[in-house]
């Protein structure tokens, strides 16, 4: 068309062009909400580390799901803060209480997905079970672990099950299990493209498994979550979870690896979950607090993003805002 034209700021000007004009909808049908159970509260207790977040026991977790139902939450990804610490950890049973306990009471209601690592098991932090000189965290002891935790969850009442440790072979392993006690339909959601991020520091915190009080050799993650510098790897190992049985995908963090969201997109058919992780998070969050940033606009904005990559669900601290929040807004 010659000369001058508003075509493209004409479709602009009206909020009604512009809902026509938007591909991206969101939905609170698409949120996971996490919540952290805490053995060593005895009540409810807030975690300044991550705003809005709480430790609950398993009667205000219970509480908490009540309230968050009427929120239009209905799906969770459950994490345990266990009181007792192991090397070679083999009680799981306060975890198991809580998702029996939030089963009888919920019924299916809602949906349950746990998480399942040893990270916050185990003395040293690690995500799995470490040799002698601490040196290595080992990969088929652990794997061998999270096939008996995971099972146990199940038998409690999980729906889900979503490994966090990235040990090779683990999803195979759980599904293995799973599958030899009649538990098809029990679904995992592995971590597929987890990266060894300096972003989970306000999770760790939460749930007290920092490394930082660790005197062993390996003092990061780096031997067993991706590298931020390799995104084929992060690729390879979602593509080989799926081989091995995943039903979903977690991406995290997310906004920062945006690329690997439509990278893997493009790739495998699994539905993709975009854990906006709790620095992620909490950057929001303090913006908000210091008046720099809308906290309702600058969460949709961010999960906004993960959509338009390719997510077909988000994991974030503040789910239980998303009915709310996406009422509300205006394009
Ligand atoms: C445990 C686990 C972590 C997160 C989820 N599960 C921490 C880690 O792997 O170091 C991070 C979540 C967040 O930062 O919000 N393996
Ligand atoms: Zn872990």
């Amino acid at each position: 068309m010659a000369g001058y034209t508003n075509q493209r700021r004409r479709l602009r000007t009206s909020s009604q062009l512009r809902e026509l004009s938007a591909s991206v909808t969101l939905s609170h049908k698409h949120f996971i909400q996490p919540l952290f159970i805490d053995e060593t509260v005895r009540q409810r207790e807030a975690m300044p580390a991550l705003s809005g977040v709480n430790r609950d026991t398993i009667d205000s977790a219970c509480e908490q799901i009540e309230q968050d139902l009427k929120n239009g939450v209905a799906k969770f990804l459950l994490f345990p803060v266990p009181q007792n610490k192991s090397d070679h950890p083999s009680d799981f049973s306060y975890f198991v209480k809580a998702i029996q306990t939030i089963r009888a009471k919920f019924g299916a209601s809602v949906w349950v997905a746990s998480d399942v690592c040893l990270c916050a098991y185990t003395l040293h932090g690690h995500c799995g079970v470490m040799n002698a000189d601490g040196s290595q965290v080992l990969n088929k002891e652990t794997n061998e672990r999270l096939a008996d935790y995971s099972l146990q969850l199940a038998q409690a009442g999980a729906d889900c099950i979503a490994p966090s440790d990235v040990m090779d072979g683990r999803v195979k392993a759980i599904r293995q299990t799973l599958d030899e006690n009649q538990f098809h339909a029990v679904s995992i959601m592995s971590y597929g493209a987890k990266f060894q991020s300096s972003y989970y520091g306000p999770f760790r915190e939460a749930s007290r498994c920092s490394l930082e009080h660790h005197h062993g050799q390996l003092l990061d993650r780096k031997t067993y979550q991706v590298s931020l510098f390799n995104p084929s790897d992060a690729a390879a190992t979602a593509k080989r979870d799926v081989d091995e049985g995943a039903d979903l995908i977690i991406v995290k963090p997310a906004v920062l690896y945006m690329d690997i969201i439509q990278r893997l997109r493009g790739e495998i058919y699994q539905p993709i979950a975009a854990y906006h992780v709790s620095g992620e998070y909490q950057g929001i969050e303090l913006l908000a607090r210091e008046g720099l940033l809308a906290r309702d606009k600058g969460h949709l904005e961010a999960w906004t993003a993960l959509f338009r990559a390719g997510a077909n669900a988000v994991i974030s601290y503040a789910s239980r805002h998303a009915k709310d929040w996406i009422d509300k807004v205006e394009y």
